[in-house]
């Protein structure tokens, strides 16, 4: 008797063009286009095992080792629904292989971090999930149409689906069809960018990003500005620093999207306070040190960034991250360097982290 069962990992991804706010949240289309970076492999990931047997009553999720509810008409349904559907199409042209379309799914995933703090696990989850139903299914689907379907799971996930450098442009076709993932380079392309992890808190998140952006969508009046007049010249901007390696641009960016997300966050009504006084603080000692550097006649040395949490991501070329751990470490004495899976990790892969 044959298994069929495929395991596939992805990465997270964390953005320097925030995603904030949906246009149709049945679809998940985005109000504008982002640009992440897709971490390494070897750190922040989702693995996820995906098996079908004709035994099975029912599709079943355990997450972490806990079943979640997969129910009807929700983003886990939908992404199982979309894949089911491609498998058919194979199946359909090839009477040959086997009917795995119409057995049910068992799919069992686990995180290397912690989930829902904002530290990006939808995105390297409901990309794992796709990846590994793709391959069980032996889909002839591009990263790029595996993206439409991640996209249904989680927004942020459509950008898991690569390495690199990647946009998710927002589309405009009603149906979704062209909001997508594109790579806009390979992390080869630039890999001296290396992604630090500061975990300040790995607590649940207060308010989800799902039900937090609706309520930005609803009531923020500068939402309306940043999608309009701000995001559309950044994505630009920034896809063209990252061809010509202009790190001092990408920063500067990178850190002007972030602090925009935050005050948008805050423009909401209730507002939604994602960062504390620590992360505060490491923006502080940042801003501090490009300032001493420019000062000196240098360069931006580093960017900061902060999603949906207080956890702090900081961008910098490789050259300066024992600096930067050495006076993350120095004023926030409780950080220790430790290795994997939570404190410092690399675009490219670095061997320990701090966690302050
Ligand atoms: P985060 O900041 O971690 O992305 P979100 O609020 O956006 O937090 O999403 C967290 C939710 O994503 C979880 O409650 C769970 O439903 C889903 N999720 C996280 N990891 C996985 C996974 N490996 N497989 C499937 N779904 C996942
Ligand atoms: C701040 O993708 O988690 O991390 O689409 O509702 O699942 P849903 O939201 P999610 O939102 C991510 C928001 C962000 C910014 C980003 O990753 O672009
Ligand atoms: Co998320």
């Amino acid at each position: 008797m044959s298994v069929y069962q495929a395991t596939a990992s992805a990465p997270v991804n964390i953005a320097c063009i925030k995603y904030w706010g949906k246009r149709d949240t049945k679809l998940i289309l985005p109000t504008n286009s982002s640009l992440s970076v897709t971490l390494d492999q070897d750190h922040l990931r989702s693995t996820t095992t995906s098996r079908a047997d004709p035994s099975f009553e029912k599709d079943r999720l355990w997450l972490n080792g806990q079943e979640e509810e997969i129910k009807e008409g929700g983003r886990l349904a939908t992404c199982i629904k979309e894949v089911k559907r491609l498998r058919r199409e194979v199946e359909e042209k090839n009477p040959n292989e086997p009917k795995l379309s119409t057995y049910a799914v068992h799919i069992a995933s686990k995180n290397n971090f912690p989930t829902a703090a904002g530290l990006a696990s939808s995105a390297s989850g409901f990309a794992a999930l796709v990846s590994s139903l793709a391959a069980l299914y032996a889909l002839p689907a591009s990263p790029s149409q595996l993206s439409l379907i991640a996209r249904q799971g989680s927004g942020s996930a459509c950008r898991s689906l690569f390495g690199g450098y990647v946009a998710w442009e927002m589309g405009s076709s009603p149906d979704g069809s062209d909001s997508l993932a594109i790579e806009v380079a390979p992390q080869s392309h630039w890999p001296d960018i290396h992604a630090l992890i500061c975990v300040v808190s790995d607590d649940k998140k207060g308010t989800s990003s799902t039900s937090g952006m609706q309520r930005t969508v609803e009531t923020s009046t500068l939402l309306q500005h940043r999608i309009k007049h701000v995001v559309p010249e950044r994505m630009k901007a920034i896809k063209e620093a990252i061809l010509v390696r202009d790190f001092d641009s990408f920063a500067r960016i990178t850190m002007q999207d972030s602090n925009q997300f935050h005050a948008v966050a805050l423009d909401t009504d209730p507002p939604i306070f994602y960062m504390n006084d620590v992360s505060r603080s490491i923006i502080a000692l940042i801003v501090e040190y490009n300032r001493v550097s420019i000062e000196n006649g240098g360069k931006i040395k580093a960017a900061y960034t902060y999603d949906a949490g207080p956890n702090a991501v900081i961008y910098a070329p490789k050259e300066n991250l024992k600096e930067i751990i050495s006076l993350i470490v120095k004023y926030f004495p409780q950080a220790e360097p430790f290795k994997d899976p939570f404190g410092l990790f690399g675009a490219q892969g670095v061997g320990s982290g701090a966690v302050v």
